[in-house]
């Protein structure tokens, strides 16, 4: 008779069961207490099998010998040099069979959608393949990218596939940072990027090639580029123009182009389990972390690949994992955890991509920017807690948050396809079938029907494109949040009462800044305070959060920080006061470290802040600025951010101003008071604030926060505010109580905010 084809794998799984089972009786940790280790999982979570995923799997299979043929041509590859190695790489992409009759598609039409799996090649190789056949000596290859990580990425990929420095002949260009030069052929870079260089070169005179990539992502900046780019086309019939997607129904797409054609590329893929829970599970970071353990313990080698919504909750689970496998180096296979995230240093991201030692497995914790924009070879596993982070708006409110939101059915199959790139996989999603079925949505919403239009209606003005309600959108944006953005505009004061770009508008839309950040700017000369406005527009725009709070030394860390928002200065003047402090010691790293100060988000900011005042320069803003006048620091915020304000209520919440909501102060916010027995917590803390955004999770948190004076408010948008509503309203905040039972609602208010 056969043997049993899987006994050597449930050998090896009772054996590791028998094991943890050991570690339970008799491990030490360091003589503490010996936590209790779930290794066991079938009453903590359980799984149901369902089907594979959708697809024509057998057509996508590969046939033993295609295998074979591949083994050989790898084994070969092992003896060769580095630069045949990356030769035959390439070889081996799926697009690379497609190579010359994808050429001949570009030579003989203008515009062209090309379609392929994810991994198969777009990115990396078709801007390659233009170069070799000559587009660059016309002039640039330009690439665009949604996600700021994988421009920089696939960039770095590019350049060490061509053998070039990065920034030299291949190069990136991302918000901020600019690697590039004139040598530079190749250049990735975000879309948001290039909508920019359309303010200095609206013809794209110095590209020859424009790829507009990952069009299915549809984000905000891409979908604009579409009416840009189509626009363009018309009378630049030179230039070539490429829009790659990775789902199949690209006709979308090819009629919005004039009929462009569509150039498949067949993938290959292989089957996918799928297994969801069969009950609902509370926390999806624990169920998160008991299914990584599950597969580390269970499976056979293959790395694994988790989704979570971003860089706190990546963090979180990194330092969980790292806990479970604590002491467990004998007992348990090496588990190596590598976070990637939009604000991951860029020294850190090639480690992703670093082969796994054989015996070791490697778990990437990543945003969606795994999904499909970066691709990871060797992913066997993934877990799939079904949540992106999503921006949402609401234009009757003019309200705008991030939202922690299900993903679609689109997104959690691309998810599950990441596991089936090179051999067979499983995915573990962290909901039921019966959610997957009923609760979500088909597809994602594209981005322009969910968020503030403000910017990019700032950015179109400037192009001189007025009339936007006829712009060729794909999906046009809503109206209400057209006319919003443009109400919004002239609030502000960039456009007249003609929709016209005012001075001001047009000095704003020099900022690759949000309009309401560009505004405070611009004001900060009124208040002469433009050096201090520099430095906090700049900690603002960082990304992740400059301080620095380990979970074992939480306390300290608290400590130091309210160092810099003694006082009750608010969260800006505490931004700046790290900042300066930082400056003082000389951006010195130790300084640093001893105020639990992150250091890379330091030197981005100072990065950021060099060339805020820069851009500040070209539009003439005198730069100067006294650093104890807080009111004007606070006017010129408010300045910018008079839609951003809120009221104390009785209750310890804020109501905003405009369009009453309850917010609340975020956790993080230094302005909520100390939670100490007997004090009277609620008068200590402001009635009217201003915010930088919002944050929807458990409630929605006003994140980043100062005090205001109502009266600023009409003295600075006298025609957004009248005196006599802010008063009405001061009246109700003073009817603040003093009883017991105020202090419990905000007691309670403030432990319901610790996420
Ligand atoms: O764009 P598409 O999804 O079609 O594929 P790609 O990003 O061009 O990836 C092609 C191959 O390059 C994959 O096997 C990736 O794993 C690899 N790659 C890499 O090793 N390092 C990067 N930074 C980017 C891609
Ligand atoms: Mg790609």
């Amino acid at each position: 008779a056969r043997a049993n084809p899987h006994a050597e794998q449930e050998a090896w799984e009772a054996e590791q069961i028998k094991k943890t089972h050991v570690t339970r009786v008799g491990a030490q940790d360091g003589g503490a207490a010996v936590p209790q280790y779930d290794y066991v999982f079938e009453d903590t979570m359980a799984f149901v099998k369902a089907d594979m995923l959708a697809g024509n799997i057998e057509e996508l299979f590969e046939t033993p010998e295609q295998r074979r043929k591949k083994e050989a041509e790898a084994r070969a590859a092992a003896a060769k040099s580095e630069r045949e190695k990356i030769a035959l790489g390439r070889s081996q992409l799926p697009v690379y069979p497609y190579r010359e009759q994808l050429l001949k598609a570009v030579e003989e039409h203008q515009i062209l959608i090309i379609v392929a799996e994810t991994g198969a090649g777009k990115t990396t190789q078709v801007p390659q393949y233009l170069h070799e056949a000559g587009y660059s000596a016309a002039g640039k290859i330009g690439c665009t990218q949604p996600r700021r990580v994988a421009a920089m990425s696939v960039a770095a990929r590019v350049a060490y596939e061509m053998g070039v420095k990065l920034g030299n002949e291949v190069g990136y260009s991302i918000r901020f940072e600019d690697c590039t030069s004139d040598k530079t052929i190749l250049k990735y870079m975000t879309d948001g990027m290039l909508l920019r260089e359309f303010l200095s070169e609206p013809d794209l005179a110095s590209y020859s090639v424009m790829m507009i990539d990952e069009a299915h992502e549809r984000t905000l900046h891409t979908d604009v580029l579409f009416g840009l780019v189509k626009d363009i086309a018309r009378f630049r019939p030179d230039l070539k123009l490429l829009i790659s997607s990775a789902t199949l129904d690209a006709e979308k797409f090819s009629e919005y182009f004039d009929y462009a054609p569509i150039f498949k590329v067949p993938g290959r893929r292989y089957p996918v389990d799928i297994y969801f829970t069969k009950a609902p599970e509370a926390d999806y970071i624990d169920a998160a972390v008991q299914a990584v353990m599950r597969i580390h313990v269970l499976e056979p080698e293959g790395d694994v690949l988790v989704f979570l919504t971003g860089q706190e909750e990546i963090e979180a689970m990194e330092e969980l994992l790292r806990q479970r496998m604590r002491g467990k180096g004998t007992q348990l296979s090496e588990m190596i955890i590598c976070p990637i995230y939009a604000n991951l240093p860029s020294e850190l991201q090639a480690k992703i991509f670093e082969p796994t030692p054989p015996g070791a497995r490697k778990v990437v914790l990543a945003t969606n920017i795994a999904e499909t924009s970066l691709t990871i070879d060797g992913i066997k596993y993934v877990v799939d807690p079904g949540f992106a982070k999503q921006n949402s708006y609401n234009p009757r409110t003019g309200m705008e948050s991030l939202v922690v939101t299900p993903v679609s059915k689109a997104s959690a199959n691309q998810r599950a396809g990441r596991a089936g790139r090179t051999s067979a996989g499983k995915c573990f999603r962290l909901y039921t079938a019966h959610s997957y079925e009923n609760e979500m949505e088909d597809n994602t919403v594209p981005e322009i029907q969910r968020t503030n239009l403000g910017n990019v209606v700032l950015m179109l003005k400037s192009l001189g494109i007025h009339d936007l309600m006829n712009f060729d959108f794909m999906d046009p944006p809503p109206a209400e949040t057209l006319l919003r953005a443009l109400e919004q505009l002239y609030a502000l004061g960039s456009l007249n009462d003609k929709g016209e770009l005012t001075k001001l508008g047009r000095r704003m839309a020099e900022f690759p800044l949000d309009p309401m950040l560009a505004k405070t700017l611009l004001a900060s000369e009124t208040f002469k305070v433009s050096e201090q406005i520099a430095t906090i527009c700049a900690m603002v725009s960082v990304g992740s959060s400059v301080f620095y709070r380990p979970k074992d030394k939480a306390v300290y860390a608290d400590n130091a920080h309210r160092n810099f928002a003694r006082g009750g200065v608010g969260d800006h003047m505490a931004l700046l006061a790290v900042y300066d402090g930082w400056a003082e010691s000389g951006f010195s790293t130790q300084w640093c470290f001893e105020n639990y100060i992150q250091v890379r988000s330091m030197k981005r900011a100072r990065d950021i802040r060099d060339q805020l005042v820069g851009l500040m320069e070209r539009v003439e803003i005198e730069m100067l600025g006294d650093p104890s006048d807080l009111d004007a620091i606070k006017k010129a915020i408010a300045s910018g951010f008079f839609y951003h304000t809120a009221q104390l209520r009785k209750d310890g919440s804020y109501r905003t101003v405009k369009h009453p909501m309850m917010v609340n102060l975020h956790p993080s916010c230094s302005l909520n008071p100390p939670r100490r027995e007997g004090q009277p917590l609620i008068q200590s803390l402001p009635r009217w604030v201003v915010y930088h955004e919002l944050v929807l999770t458990s409630k929605a948190f006003m994140r980043t926060v100062s005090e205001i004076q109502p009266a600023w408010l009409v003295e600075i948008a006298p025609h957004y505010y009248d005196r006599k509503e802010l008063l009405e309203g001061e009246g109700a905040a003073k009817k603040v109580p003093k009883g017991a039972k105020a202090r419990t609602a905000l007691d309670a208010a403030v432990a319901a905010g610790v996420d």
